[in-house]
């Protein structure tokens, strides 16, 4: 083959290469977004909401109140698609009281005890709102504020992008804070949470997400027939309060080894003070350490349908909550009630209480620092 022949080959090996991916991303289509914007009694303060679509028929709605995750929709073993979290069907029914769902938690998410705490001999009192205790951020957290929005998408995305101003002593905590949480779903089956924050005083923060799922995709059944398995030698066993004692509690030989697969009902009602305080699980786990950034801390299997979330994140704990305090009196989106135990919710987060506990990795953002985590969902069937 002479010089020439050789180049013109690859030339046109090139181009239909370049062809054939051309033609390969526009059978699948880029990922879809849309903006819905739904008008409520509040002026100028519509709620927006924003639909993702990836190009394996998954579906992602949020909002732009709270930063609610409304609804994902995921195929079965059977390529059957179910909404898998709980919430309403109308987003105007979020501004009434609901125990968190789908919501942004912050600034604090979790218990901080009596609600005080100190920075650099400074005392502090949040708002109590849960018995005795400082729960989620407060009476107004930032599950119930309007966040900005901004959407975005590329060829393997889409998503959005949230922002919010949280002024100083809002809900008793010092520092102007900034902070953005983006949701991106990729076509990998993965919907990324990313939280960023910086502050212009030393102040607390602890975000999380507080979506419950329910694999089966049927809100009045109980998620007790889930598999699932944690990554945590140790979970923070708490007091009558809920309020961890500081230790690091040894899963083994005890309702709350998740080491290996197992339903969540399985030891569900066995005898156990831990689980008598949460009426079920509501306990942080301590995350197995690990050198990768993004550790796989969670995964759960409903077998009937063949679903599997599985959670990776780079925070050191996960809330595991079995929806304890669901008690049939909010209407389920596809009929009936939601009851106890119908949806589970895995809350990655720094400790509960971190304020009050030195032992525990530390949750104080000072001015100049960025502070920046991630967690994702991926979802997938067997
Ligand atoms: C968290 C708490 C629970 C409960 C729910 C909301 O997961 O740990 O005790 O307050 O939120 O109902």
């Amino acid at each position: 083959m002479n010089h020439l022949v050789l180049k013109r080959f690859l030339r046109f090996f090139v181009l239909s290469m370049i062809l054939i991916l051309v033609a390969a991303c526009q059978k699948k289509g880029k990922p879809k977004l849309d903006k819905i914007v739904i008008t409520t009694f509040m002026k100028d303060q519509n709620i927006e909401l924003y639909r993702l679509e990836n190009n394996n028929g998954i579906v992602v709605e949020l909002i732009n109140l709270g930063g609610i995750i409304t609804s994902i929709k995921t195929p079965d073993r059977n390529g059957k698609i179910a909404d898998i979290a709980l919430g309403f069907d109308d987003p105007r029914q979020y501004l009434d009281r609901h125990p968190y769902f789908g919501a942004i938690i912050g600034r604090f998410g979790n218990r901080i005890a009596g609600g005080s705490f100190s920075l650099d001999d400074k005392d502090y009192q949040l708002a109590i709102n849960n018995e005795v205790n400082h729960l989620h951020g407060g009476i107004k957290g930032f599950d119930k504020v309007l966040w900005g929005a901004e959407s975005f998408s590329d060829i393997n995305a889409s998503g959005v992008m949230l922002h919010y101003l949280s002024k100083h002593m809002e809900e008793g905590y010092p520092g102007n804070v900034s902070v953005s949480v983006t949701y991106t779903l990729s076509n990998d089956d993965i919907l990324k949470v990313r939280y960023e924050a910086s502050t212009d005083q030393k102040t607390i923060i602890n975000l999380t997400q507080h979506s419950y799922f329910n694999l089966s995709g049927d809100f009045t059944a109980q998620i007790l027939d889930h598999e699932l398995m944690l990554n945590a030698d140790a979970f923070l066993a708490v007091d009558e309060n809920q309020i961890p004692t500081g230790a690091y509690t040894a899963v083994a030989q005890t309702p709350f080894d998740f080491s290996s697969f197992k339903t969540m009902g399985q030891d569900f009602n066995s005898e156990s003070k831990q689980l008598e305080i949460g009426n079920g699980y509501d306990h942080c786990f301590v995350i197995n350490p690990s050198e990768k950034a993004m550790v796989e801390a969670a995964v759960v299997h409903h077998p009937k349908s063949g679903r599997v979330m599985k959670v990776f994140t780079d925070q050191p704990g996960i809330q595991l909550y079995t929806g304890n305090f669901l008690d049939n009196t909010l209407t389920a989106k596809n009929g009936g009630t939601y009851g106890p135990q119908t949806g589970f919710c895995l809350e990655t987060q720094h400790f509960p209480d971190a304020p009050n506990q030195s032992n525990f990795p530390t949750t104080v953002l000072n001015p100049g620092e960025s502070f920046a985590s991630e967690t994702w969902f991926q979802f997938s069937v067997k």
